[in-house]
């Protein structure tokens, strides 16, 4: 009894000293927060902005534009913002203390070039956001996205030979045959005449495509039925699509994730699979000498005469995550749109004549049969097939870009270093230095922007990437869905070389149709607006992932 009173004291002091560490512990989060809010706000005046509240900033009136309860990507609020703003070049939105820096938006190009290119006191370009730690489960600690300086550009040098175009269209073969499956899964689709989710092919598609690129191995996504094999709830494509929402999830902002006890349990479970299984692959394909056409893949071409240690091991499997991350979505989302602006054939003239143009060129260049570009495509003189994708078809190659135009699937965000010194903003009115913002290119804005695009700037028209006066108009950096600078995307030449592929293999044989649409409900009193909203999931993605039906069409039925 009197060892438990002796005690009592001790404990009572134990206790309190730990309570006033956690005191001191939350003031200092709590000024720590005051602090950040307070340097955002007192600064930027002279960049536009709505109204700033002492308080809370843009948290209002931006806010309740940008919240994920409206299901819709920022940029349409950012849109809003822009035009009750005039359409500045770019604007301010203070979010602090949510976000611990400004955001400036940017709707004109000029206005980026400067931050996405090397300068002198940024030889690779303005870093990164913050925001990018939250992909770390999905990428890895030492991906190609994420680091920044020389150990970004070492990883860079090693894997831009084999993103070379001439190296990528080598690759037409493998990419043809996982296509050829996708074309044969639609053919399913148009006999059942079922309503589906396009995301869901193209994503299989995209998957097998990258896998065999990168690290010479089919995961046979598009032919394994769901809970099944890699889709099994230990598969790897299962592990990877999981961990994938999850960092949605985030992107999502306050919710139930930031509490969930068992997230972090979860993502340490698809983690490991992820890495277990790749790193036996990485391991073998490195050690092995097999480098048959089919089997070469992108990682063994980066690393070969290496020595294949334990720490280039651990590098080549976090960047085979990101080439899976960056290239599997962004291209899937491109595939969707494409058949989404096919699919406005069936209702509007425009849209008609395009697709009209688009036929007789697959006609001109792969002969009257529908489904004849795959097998011209895969012969084996691989020089036929990169000057056809490269030379013979300009409308498809227009009818791609128009597409990243207007429906862009990925951008960058940058954050300047409150101690940059060389950094400002040749405003109309006075240069403003911008240390200590985030910036984001909206490539909405930018790349439907009227005041560079024209007053059409809205309309899907192919025709305008083959008007050389009107391109010679355009400002430099007007088009950028694969960003520019040092860090632009490395995969976009395949990107390009799938979307060709994709158009050419369907787009005589299907008719697609859109179900359901989710746009804005009116366009100047008339005829509610057909259109599709993007959301953001880390990347830009279809609302409703992109819900179809197909049908054959006139032509699938051809006999030569
Ligand atoms: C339509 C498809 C694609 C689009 C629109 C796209 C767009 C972009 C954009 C905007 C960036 C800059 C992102 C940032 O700064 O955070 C980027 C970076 C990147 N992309 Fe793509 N991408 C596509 C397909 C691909 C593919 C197929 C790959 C295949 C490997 C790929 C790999 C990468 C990588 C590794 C980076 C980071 C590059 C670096 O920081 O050095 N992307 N992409």
């Amino acid at each position: 009894m009197a060892t438990l009173t002796g005690l009592e004291p001790r404990l009572y002091h134990v206790r309190s000293t730990l309570l006033v560490v956690l005191a001191l512990y939350v003031s200092y989060r709590i000024s720590q927060w005051i602090y950040k809010a307070y340097r955002v706000r007192t600064r930027f005046h002279d960049i536009p902005s709505l109204p700033r509240h002492l308080i809370w900033g843009n948290l209002i009136n931006a806010g309740e534009r940008l919240k994920p309860s409206l299901k819709r990507h920022p940029d349409y609020g950012f849109e809003e913002i822009w035009r009750e703003l005039g359409e500045p070049g770019c604007f301010l939105v203070d979010l602090a203390p949510i976000e611990d820096r400004g955001f400036l938006i940017i709707a004109e190009p000029q206005y980026v070039e400067a931050l996405v290119n090397s300068t002198e006191e940024f030889k690779y370009s303005i870093p990164k956001s913050n925001n990018y730690h939250a992909l770390k489960p999905v990428l890895g600690a030492e991906s190609i996205i994420t680091k920044e300086g020389a150990a970004w550009r070492e990883m860079r040098k090693r894997f831009n030979p084999s993103f070379q175009p001439r190296y990528i269209h080598s690759l037409t073969g493998s990419i043809v045959s996982r296509v050829e499956i996708f074309v044969e899964r639609l053919q399913s689709l148009a006999k059942s005449g079922i309503t589906f989710k396009m995301a869901n092919y193209a994503q299989d598609l995209t998957t097998d495509i990258i896998t065999q690129l990168t690290i010479a191995q089919d995961f046979h996504a598009q032919s394994t039925p769901e809970g099944h094999g890699e889709k099994s709830p230990t598969g790897l494509l299962t592990a990877s699509r999981r961990l994938s929402d999850m960092v949605y999830d985030v992107g999502q902002g306050v919710g139930f994730h930031m509490i969930d006890p068992i997230r972090p349990l979860k993502s340490l479970f698809y983690e490991s699979i992820i890495d277990h299984k790749l790193t036996a692959i990485v391991r073998a394909r490195i050690s092995s000498a097999d480098t048959t056409s089919e089997s070469k893949s992108i990682m063994q071409l980066a690393v070969s005469g290496l020595s294949p240690n334990k720490a280039l091991i651990r590098s080549c499997v976090d960047q085979v995550k990101s080439f899976l991350f960056a290239g599997q979505d962004t291209t899937a989302t491109l595939i969707q749109w494409i058949c989404y602006e096919m699919s406005k054939a069936s209702h509007s003239p425009h849209h008609a004549t395009i697709l009209s143009r688009l036929r007789q060129e697959h006609d001109a260049v792969f002969g009257p049969h529908p489904f004849s570009a795959p097998q011209i495509l895969s012969s084996p003189a691989t020089a036929e097939s990169e000057s056809i994708l490269t030379f013979k078809l300009p409308y498809t190659t227009a009818f791609i870009k128009e597409t990243l135009r207007l429906h862009p699937p990925a951008a960058t965000v940058r954050a300047v270093p409150w101690e940059a010194t060389s950094l400002s903003l040749p405003l109309p009115s006075q240069s403003v230095s911008i240390a200590g913002l985030q910036i984001y290119p909206s490539l909405h804005l930018i790349q439907r922007n009227p005041n560079i695009w024209g007053p059409d700037a809205h309309l899907f028209n192919p025709g305008r990437w083959l008007d050389d006066s009107y391109l010679a108009g355009l400002p430099v950096g007007a088009y950028r869905p694969f960003e520019r600078g040092p860090r632009n995307c490395i995969g976009q030449e395949l990107a390009m070389l799938e979307g060709m592929v994709v158009l050419v293999s369907v787009a005589r044989g299907f008719v697609f149709e859109k179900i359901g649409l989710t746009g804005r409900e009116v366009v100047d009193g008339g005829e509610k607006e057909r259109e599709v909203w993007s959301e953001h999931a880390v990347t830009s993605v279809p609302v409703d992932g992109m819900v179809m039906r197909v049908s054959m069409g006139e032509k699938a039925n051809f006999r030569p």
